[in-house]
Parts: C-alpha cells; structure tokens; sequence
C-alpha cells in the first residue's frame, strides 16, 4: 500500500467548521455571520498611512521580530505592563502566529496546557502541533441571563504539576464574556502555585460594552513574569487581512518566541507595520469610537435575536459574538441547524461543537458574529425573524 504522505500531527485536525460555513455562506448566498470578519471599511487613517508606507517603498524585509517603530509605539500602548521595545516583544503574522510562536517556544511534548471550553477554535490544534496534551476546564453556560462563568473546583482539579500554561482569552471568542478581576486572581493564584505560564490573548481588548472592565493578567501581583499576552490590530482596526499581530512577554521568554517566529514567517509586511506604527503613535481616541460603534451593533442584533423567538445565552460584555442556545428548537442538532439556516434562511452560523473538545457539549448552541454593518445585521435577523415562525418550538424533553 503507499504511503498517505500526510503525518499523524495533521491527520488529526478535521477542517475549520467557520471556513466551510463560509464557503456554504458563498455557496447559498446566505448572510456570513459565522467568520468573525468586518464588512465596512477599515479607518481611513490606516489606510492612507499603509499607502504612505507603499510609496516609500518599504518593500523588504523589517527586523523579522517588528520594526523599530512598530515595536515602540506598542511600547508605549502596553506602557501599563512594562513593555520594553527592545527586549519584550514580537511582532507576528496576526495574533493566529503569535499564539502558535509561544507554545513552541514555551512549552514541550508531553506538557500540560489548560484550555477554557468553549474555545476559538485555533488553540486545540495549536496545543497539538506544539506537542502538549491540551486538557479542557467547561465554562459554566449562563442560567436566567445571567453570564458564564469559572467551576472554580474543576479549575482548581485540573491544574497538576505536569501544568506549563494555561490559555486564555478576554474579552472572549465565542461567549461574549469579560473575565473579572477576581476569576483572574484566582487563575493567577494557580499559575503562581503551580509555576505555570498565563498565555493570554487580548485581540478584542478594545471591545467592551456596558462598562466592562479588560483586565491584563499581567498586571496582577507576581504575574507579569509569567505572562505571555497576545494581541492584534486585527480586530481594533478591523484588518483582519492584514496579519499584524504581536506578543509581549519577559525577555527570556520573549527571546525563545522571537527564534521560534523567524523561521515560521520571518515577519509580518513591512510597509503596514510602518503604517500601524503611525496610527498607533497617534493614540487612542479611536478605541472609544470603536466600542461606541461596536455596542450599537450588539444592541440591534440582541433586540433581532429576541424578537425572532431565539434564546441568546447570556448579553456579550465584550468581543463581537453571541452564543444562541437552540434547545426547545425545531431541529435536533447544532449542525442541522446551521446547516438548515445557511440553506433555507440565508444566514450562517457556526454549530457551537466547534468550540468544544467533545461535540456533545456543544450542540445545544450557535455561534452568530455581529461585526458588521448595521444594515447586514438587520437584514439578518429579519431573515430569522420570518423563518421562526415557521417552526414549531419542541417541548421539553422531546430532543434525543
Ligand atoms: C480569540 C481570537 N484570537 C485570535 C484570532 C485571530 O486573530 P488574527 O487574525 O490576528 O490572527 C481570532 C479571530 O477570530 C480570535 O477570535
């Protein structure tokens, strides 16, 4: 018999459920409210400044962990944990290789790293191909509106001393939530006990509603040398394509990352790391607008879910997507469901198994993404609103 030719590392991935929803968004004309991308323009600012960067012909490449000017207009956003532009960070193609370039840099085969379900769906895969063996702590889902939250006993369970790290995202992809001070204390106080790292990602850091306090794990007592936080302009500056992302971390840790970077991409494009430097340099009064605009989008697409009879789990405190439990639907899974909706409704949403390492946990949900134009999003609901009353909700009970 041949050989397959493919290696047991990436015989065990299965394809990006959030990819193949896009591709039957495109296929059936559906709304996409499945891949967390924007529809609206990225700020005028950046742009101009990126063909700015162009003209000048910044065409080769920059210092492969960020140029000079990137690193220390990020020096000076990150100024609250202590970002050194010289020896504390690493400039990455998007936070995707900022994430995968600190595992392979921190942990080895056979390690332990602790991952909240339900997750983005990057840090399973990510664990593999690093060679440590993820092991999965349930968020508790939300009862009566209220929010999810930490089983701080299975939290507490499955930190062992085969811990390295545990990962981390707030404001957080797919439930909505904003990890508060006091959960983070307590997963500070595991790291400490434990000696184990914190890798936290950051992207939708500027990205809050209601109020909602971000909190850096890094900034809590003892933590800022055992954490790798993990960002990008991605989502702030909706440039999801552009691929800017970075890491900040201690600089031994930092210099590992920076090796393990180099021969993965080299670097990220020059001339929109100049551009974002020049953004960056400007400060920050774009961030407010941004969660202004962000919370108007929430709020229409919440009421829509609402008023189309769906049960959102819990109001998103932060990021741009919602959890939407299906139980008491017409249809028996996560996946009949999306793919229903994406074939008969004209909306796309991911089957909420893709955030969980056992399918079953997920299958009471879907995950929508709201980051985009007020019009799409009501266009979307309207959609669900006329398709809901065709279905007869199922009583109690009744689903296998
Ligand atoms: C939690 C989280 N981290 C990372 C990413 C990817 O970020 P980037 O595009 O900067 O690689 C996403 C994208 O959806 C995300 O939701």
């Amino acid at each position: 018999m041949s050989r397959t030719f493919v290696s047991r590392r990436a015989a065990r991935f299965t394809e990006s459920v959030i990819r193949e929803m896009t591709r039957l968004a495109d296929r059936h004309g559906a709304i996409n409210l499945a891949q967390g991308f924007p529809d609206f323009p990225a700020p005028r600012e950046l742009k101009e400044a990126a063909c700015r960067a162009i003209e000048a012909d910044l065409n080769q490449y920059a210092i492969t962990w960020g140029s000079k000017n990137l690193r220390h207009a990020l020096a000076a956003k990150y100024a609250h944990l202590g970002a050194d532009p010289e020896t504390m960070i690493v400039v990455t193609c998007g936070a995707t290789e900022a994430m995968i370039a600190a595992l392979m840099a921190t942990l080895n085969p056979g390690d332990e790293v602790i991952i909240f379900e339900p997750f983005y769906e990057n840090y399973g895969p990510d664990a593999i191909l690093s060679g440590a063996r993820p092991k999965f702590v349930k968020l508790i889902p939300p009862s009566n509106g209220a929010d999810w939250t930490i089983d701080d006993t299975a939290l507490r369970r499955a930190f062992t001393s085969r811990t390295r790290a545990v990962i981390l995202n707030t404001p957080n992809n797919p439930t909505g939530k904003v990890f508060a001070r006091e959960e983070l204390a307590l997963i500070a106080a595991l790291c400490r006990k434990y000696d184990a790292l914190a890798i936290t990602d950051e992207v939708y850091e500027h990205i809050l509603y209601d109020g909602a306090e971000h909190v850096s794990i890094a900034t809590l007592p003892g933590m800022a040398e055992r954490t790798i936080t993990i960002s990008a302009l991605s989502k702030t500056f909706s440039v999801t394509g552009w691929r800017l992302g970075y890491s900040l971390a201690p600089p031994r840790i930092t210099n590992a990352i920076r090796k393990v970077h180099d021969f993965l991409t080299v670097g990220a494009p020059h001339p929109l790391q100049e551009a974002a430097a020049e953004i960056l340099a400007r400060g920050g009064s774009f961030t407010n607008r941004l969660s202004a605009e962000y919370a108007e989008r929430r709020d229409a697409f919440f009421e829509g879910l609402v008023a189309a009879n769906l049960a959102p789990a819990a109001r998103p405190r932060g990021a741009y997507y919602v959890m939407v439990d299906i139980t008491g639907f017409g249809r028996r899974t996560d996946t009949e469901c999306a793919r229903w909706m994406v074939e008969d409704v004209g909306v796309a949403a991911v089957p909420g198994r893709s955030f969980y390492q056992n399918p079953r946990d997920g299958r009471r949900f879907l995950r929508f993404c709201f980051c985009k134009k007020l019009e799409t999003l009501r266009e979307a609901t309207r959609r669900l609103q006329t398709a809901m009353l065709r279905v007869r909700p199922v009583k109690a009970g009744s689903r296998a």
